[in-house]
């Protein structure tokens, strides 16, 4: 049974020594969970969950390395002794798995995000040539200072090697300092080191391992291509791997840059991009490296990840979302268990989408995520109640799996013939057919425990009396939202629901009134535009899709430009006449006039469904969550269900 549907993903690696027990990692990925630059209860509470579930290697999230490399204001730091005991509990922690743990050795050079001060830093980088992301131009590094920070790089590596961790990897992936030298378009010195664009990486190198002595592993994450003119091209990133290969024990291999937004979306790639799309590059590197390769990039199941090491594509799979959503992925696999496995839909809302709110990371299917130590163990609950749950969108099978799982006895009643709720109109946005996998992971979390699931059985008063509940937990949803405008005349109207079910006729020219500024605005002006409609997306916001995770929102700016699509920021609807569409600046209130159209598509966000509220008082105490407390998004609604149902 063991190893036996995953053969290769099972089996170990032996790297400078030390073995590996199997192919799985976890690549660098900032929590936002350290506080005062150190490690903390919560991080260590993070990764043993996933040290626990079966992860061969965990490579910690960015350590800075001097000073200057503080892109964020919430990073860990490896620039005092002080570091040193909190790397040591994860180190232990760690290897009471028998997982390994790597550090990431990390300056940013230009690519700053934030301040903890809120103002805008002195960056520095190979040249002065500014980061088109983060609008900072920096300043060239003076001799002086590239000699403190190849430096702080080593002396970073030596607080991890004392603190027990079993490598390091240097970051020069994602357009940070060490690619800024690489980049013939970046490096512009006429000094050594932009003479040698190398020596700098080769410096760290040599640095870190005079430090570090020959027990210790040294790494380098690069990008294959930063898929940006003025960053590392893919020849130069391969022909960079090879003249430094005699200085690495492994090679991890991502794409994409932080210097771009279209070069950011593959820092973690949305699910338009295709499962272990980098595949194909990393043998790129494998067939020419005779050094263990690594790769990562929305590779989410271990049949992908077996399929990848078995054809020799990478000695190792980078599964790092997969882990955030599902951190016993591992050893579901190794049990055979693989219908199991909460597979990550690339969503990039509560992981990589927290990270950019600067704050804790989580998973929008698994809230637990990020909140280990106070959902890391579901306890049953001293008495067990009967739960009745209405209404079987993420709300309500969220908090139907939590009730269940502590205990209660749980029925889950849903009027519709499918559970899924709003999942099921979600997933026919072009490119979003993954989101619906919310609902098939939790179905089949669901399937696992005695729940009485219901169908097409709408709830009222008699049947909850008939239940006889001890409580009751509404989750009732939400509909469409009409807000009053001036309608004058015969202008088709009609709300987002109606389009993506389709069963309503679309005209050929269309205004959607998008407030909502999501996916749906963004979603029914691709689906139209596809269609062949001439489509105007007028936003009441700053940009289409203002309120999304920056990735999934850049990837699809992307294809409305190509398509044609017409975006108007600004715009709050005011009324419609037989052709025409009015709308307000919302800044100066002056008129904005669409004429010769022929429907004005709603995307106005949603109202409570909430009238059982009133019909059931009495019964039992009822919790309202989900869209029914208040429309929010999946992630709220799930959230809701773990939060009440691990209180009842
Ligand atoms: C929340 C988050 C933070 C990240 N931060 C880092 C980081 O600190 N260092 C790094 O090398 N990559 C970082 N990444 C990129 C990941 O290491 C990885 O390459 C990416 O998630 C794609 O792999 P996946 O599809 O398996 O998730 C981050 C990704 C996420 C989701
Ligand atoms: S929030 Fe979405 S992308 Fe991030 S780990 Fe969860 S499912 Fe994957």
């Amino acid at each position: 049974m063991r190893h036996f549907a995953h053969p290769h993903v099972f089996s170990p690696i032996t790297i400078r020594g030390k073995r590996l027990k199997n192919r799985i990692m976890s690549t660098g990925h900032d929590t936002c969970l350290p506080t005062n630059d150190l490690v903390n209860d919560e991080l260590v509470a993070y990764h043993e969950a996933r040290a626990r579930g079966g992860c061969g290697l965990i490579v910690l999230q960015v350590s800075g390395v001097h000073e200057t490399a503080r892109y964020t204001s919430h990073l860990l730091m490896a620039t005092d002794d002080k570091c040193i005991a909190g790397y040591q509990r994860l180190a232990d922690m760690c290897h009471s798995y028998d997982t390994h743990i790597f550090g990431q050795l990390f300056h940013p050079g230009r690519e700053i995000m934030e301040t903890a001060e809120g103002i805008q830093p002195v960056a520095y980088s190979a040249s002065a040539v500014p980061s088109e992301r983060f609008h900072q131009m920096p300043r060239a590094m003076s001799l002086e200072l590239i000699d403190e920070v190849v430096k702080g790089y080593a002396n970073a590596a030596g607080r991890m090697q004392r603190a027990g961790l079993d490598g390091v990897e240097i970051v020069a992936s994602h357009g940070y300092l060490p690619a800024q030298f690489l980049s013939p378009r970046v490096n512009l010195r006429e000094d050594k080191y932009g003479q040698n664009k190398l020596l700098f990486l080769s410096e760290v190198f040599q640095a870190v391992r005079h430090k570090t002595g020959d027990d210790f592993i040294i790494g380098l994450r690069l990008s294959e291509s930063e898929r940006d003119p003025s960053g590392i091209q893919s020849e130069e990133a391969l022909q960079a791997a090879l003249a430094l290969e005699h200085q690495l024990d492994y090679i991890s291999i991502t794409t994409g840059t932080s210097n771009t937004l279209a070069g950011a979306i593959h820092i973690a790639p949305p699910m338009t991009l295709k499962h272990a799309y980098l595949a194909p590059a990393s043998i790129r590197f494998k067939q020419k490296l005779s050094i263990p390769v690594m790769v990562a990039g929305r590779i989410n199941q271990p049949q992908v990840a077996e399929q990848i090491i078995a054809s020799g594509q990478a000695d190792m799979c980078g599964m790092t979302r997969a882990l955030i959503c599902d951190p016993d992925m591992p050893a579901k696999a190794e049990q055979g268990k693989l219908d199991t496995i909460r597979a990550c839909i690339g969503c990039n809302q509560a992981c990589i989408g927290h990270f950019h709110k600067g704050v804790a990371i989580s998973c929008i299917q698994y809230p637990e995520t990020g909140r280990e130590l106070q959902y890391g163990k579901q306890l049953l609950a001293s008495i067990s109640k009967r739960v009745m749950v209405i209404g079987g969108g993420p709300a309500g099978m969220k908090a139907a799996l939590t009730a269940a799982q502590r205990g209660h006895k749980v029925s889950l009643f849903e009027s519709s013939p499918r559970l899924g709720g709003q999942v099921l109109l979600a997933q026919l946005i072009p490119a979003r057919a993954e989101f619906g996998g919310l609902v098939t992971n939790l179905e089949q979390e669901l399937r696992g425990l005695n729940i009485d699931i219901h169908l097409n059985a709408p709830a009222d008063k008699a049947l909850a009396q008939r239940e006889a509940p001890d409580a009751i937990v509404l989750a009732t949803g939400a509909k469409p939202y009409w807000p009053q405008f001036e309608r004058n005349g015969s202008l088709d109207v009609l709300d987002a629901w109606q389009i993506l079910q389709g069963d309503a006729k679309v005209g050929k020219n269309v205004v959607i009134a998008d407030w909502r500024s999501d996916w749906i605005g963004m979603g029914l002006a691709e689906k139209l535009a596809l269609q062949g409609c001439n489509v105007t997306l007028a936003v009441n916001g700053l940009c289409a899709g203002e309120m999304l995770q920056s990735y999934v929102r850049d990837s699809v700016v992307g294809r409305l430009h190509s398509l044609g699509v017409k975006t108007v920021p600004y715009a709050r609807l005011f009324g419609c006449d037989d052709d025409t569409v009015y709308m307000q600046h919302s800044i100066t209130d002056e008129a904005m006039t669409f004429e010769q159209i022929d429907t004005l598509a709603l995307s106005l966000g949603h109202q409570r469904v909430d009238g059982l509220i009133d019909e059931l008082k009495g019964i039992a105490p009822i919790y309202p969550i989900g869209d029914c407390l208040a429309p929010r998004t999946a992630e709220e609604a799930i959230l809701d269900g773990l939060r009440v149902c691990s209180e009842l």
